[in-house]
């Protein structure tokens, strides 16, 4: 069959692919398809790993109704339309689980590296700026015995707060739509409402999906409710934050800083304002970013797409429905 993958992916899924005997088309790893070019392409395959942000909307699964399945290769599946895939009865697989840990590092990392203003005393080096011992200056917050909030607690947010109680003994609050009574046992969270984990929070960490429920839920009514020494940190999707709202937080000092591995947009810009605020931190989407966890990826996502080339069930398959 032919796989058509849309950006050079690790090379362990690749040779899965073609020791199954598909043919690839692997598109640039820099250069982003447009709608069109996708579509277009995708029409002369059978089968599509998706990999980045690219829109799989109701006109690209209306034009694509052919294909047999599409496997994302990212855990994160706002990008596409479920329904439309439903329509047309097209399974699609994500790759859950195998980026819980290296992406709760970066969370780990951005929070530790906001609590004591990290990227910006590196910056102070590189302008010359480290001149003396200063003792009222440069002073960060620890995080010893604080409360950890978790917006979204499933795997990725488990596995932070599993390393937030070993290295800081936080206690764990959270907030989801349903509670998750097995994460409760296994980490002894506490579950709050929204507007709970808002004021009793001292770092809130985002790890809920993309919806229209979460879509900008972190305003400026939600940051004025925030503790003025909170941190807050995002490696989920940059629109669960309203950006302007979140840059006069920290401006106005209505909470402490910021750490972002996911921004709105991206790639974010230069001149972004927040790059040069205090007790805030960017990186560029780096949370499942290691060889061994993208090898993971690469390697489900094939074999997703193996198993339903071969009328299997996909084993990370998201619409369920599809095979009903
Ligand atoms: C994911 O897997 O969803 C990551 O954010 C990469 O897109």
């Amino acid at each position: 069959m032919k796989i058509l993958i849309t950006r050079k992916i690790p090379q362990k899924g690749i040779q899965l692919l073609e020791e199954a005997g598909h043919t690839l088309t692997i598109h640039s790893e820099t250069v982003t398809l447009t709608k069109t070019e996708l579509i277009n392409l995708a029409k002369q395959h059978d089968a599509v790993v998706s990999v980045g942000g690219n829109q799989l909307d109701s006109n690209f699964f209306e034009q694509c109704n052919h294909l047999k399945c599409i496997a994302l290769m990212s855990v994160g599946y706002d990008n596409v339309d479920i329904n439309a895939a439903n329509l047309y009865k097209i399974p699609v697989s994500n790759t859950s689980d195998v980026l819980s840990k290296a992406t709760s590092d970066i969370a780990f990392l951005l929070m530790l590296a906001v609590s004591r203003n990290a990227f910006n005393m590196h910056k102070k080096i590189e302008q010359g700026s480290w001149k003396n011992f200063e003792p009222t200056a440069d002073l960060g917050i620890e995080l010893y015995g604080k409360t950890l909030g978790v917006f979204g607690l499933g795997r990725i947010g488990i596995e932070l707060a599993k390393k937030a109680k070993a290295a800081y003994e936080m206690k764990i609050i959270y907030h989801n739509r349903k509670r998750n009574e097995e994460a409760e046992d296994l980490i002894g969270a506490t579950y709050v409402s929204f507007d709970e984990l808002l004021a009793q929070s001292d770092v809130i960490s985002i790890h809920a999906n993309l919806s229209d429920e979460t879509r900008e839920i972190f305003d400026k009514t939600a940051f004025s409710k925030m503790k003025s020494s909170a941190l807050f940190i995002n490696t989920a999707r940059g629109a669960v934050h309203n950006e302007k709202d979140l840059i006069e937080a920290i401006q106005s000092k209505t909470i402490w800083g910021a750490g972002l591995d996911v921004t709105n947009p991206e790639p974010m810009d230069k001149t972004n304002p927040l790059l040069n605020l205090p007790n805030v931190c960017v990186l560029p989407h780096i949370g499942s970013a290691t060889v061994e966890t993208r090898d993971q990826m690469a390697l489900m996502a094939a074999r997703n797409i193996i198993a339903a080339l071969n009328n299997q069930k996909m084993p990370q398959v998201i619409n369920k429905e599809v095979y009903d």
